[in-house]
């Protein structure tokens, strides 16, 4: 997992709390206002959506918001603590049995609410998470999710001159794929919602400058080796994926995009352009 700084998230975080209270509007009109007793928010980041719009907007009596990051959960403790908030440093990529949490292992089939905002693109292995989130929830259980689906940037990569057939990134529809197929495995989880949201974020030039490297590492979870992730890293992918983001209908990619926009200190804001995938589904 790359490092995301937590003072840099907090400063990006208007479109996903915008993301994050449309979600809760729609888990609070699905389930008539519930009162869930065992909340678990994965990937919380910095707590301000833990603490502002799942503890103020979605009655519970308790909340686990669990981040990989140390510093984040620091972060978050110290800026958005509050009495049915607990913060917990704990790596969701890892297989069920590999969870060292006590704590979190305790709540195996307790949880009455899974949320995740933005946070589950990072996690590579999409049947794992849900193994774990089957692991985690009681029966008739919510596991609400919003994930960014990720550029295809295989076919702009291909300027470049690499062999047509290496693709080293998933396309969308591979991504979506691999989420449907985790979800129906083992017939687990009853899926409620499966909707993909194209969403335009305005976004000022230096939260795109300082935005754009957690971007980038989203990308380390399609190659095979760290050495393959860096090279690329360091040759195309910073152009190809910002490219794709503020201009993904283009015809011809350009392989300069990124370089260009910070050659020129006139483009003051960018729109970027996501694909969002927002998934709710119930235990079975
Ligand atoms: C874009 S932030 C989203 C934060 C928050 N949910 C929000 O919407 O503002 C993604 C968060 O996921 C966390 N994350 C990434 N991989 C993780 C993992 N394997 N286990 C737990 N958290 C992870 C990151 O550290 C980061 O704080």
């Amino acid at each position: 997992m790359d490092i995301i700084e937590p003072d840099v998230y907090a400063k990006q975080k208007s479109n996903a709390q915008l993301i994050a209270m449309q979600s809760i509007d729609s888990l609070n009109t699905y389930n008539n206002n519930k009162s869930y007793d065992q909340i678990v928010d994965i990937g919380c980041g910095d707590g301000d959506i833990t603490k502002q719009l799942l503890g103020k907007h979605i009655r519970h009596k308790h909340i686990l918001a669990i981040d990989v990051l140390p510093d984040m959960i620091t972060y978050a403790r110290n800026h958005n603590s509050d009495d049915t908030i607990e913060y917990l440093v704990q790596d969701m990529s890892v297989e069920w049995p590999l969870i060292s949490s006590p704590r979190l292992r305790q709540l195996a089939g307790n949880v009455d609410l899974i949320f995740s905002n933005l946070a589950l693109e990072y996690m590579a292995d999409k049947r794992q998470i849900v193994d774990t989130f089957g692991q985690l929830l009681s029966t008739g259980g919510v596991f609400h999710a919003n994930l960014v689906i990720m550029e295809d940037i295989n076919k702009r990569l291909a300027s470049y001159g690499r062999p047509p057939k290496q693709q080293w990134y998933q396309s969308r529809e591979k991504q979506l794929d691999n989420w449907r197929q985790s979800l129906s495995s083992d017939n687990q989880f009853l899926v409620k919602q499966f909707e993909i949201i194209d969403v335009c974020w305005p976004t000022d030039r230096q939260k795109m400058i300082d935005f754009m490297p957690i971007i980038i590492s989203k990308y380390r979870q399609f190659f095979q080796n760290t050495d393959d992730f860096e090279s690329e890293k360091i040759d195309h992918l910073w152009d190809t994926a910002f490219d794709a983001l503020v201009n993904p209908t283009a015809d011809t990619p350009n392989p300069r995009a990124w370089q260009q926009f910070l050659a020129d200190p006139t483009v003051t804001v960018v729109n970027r352009y996501h694909q969002l995938l927002r998934i709710t589904a119930v235990k079975q």
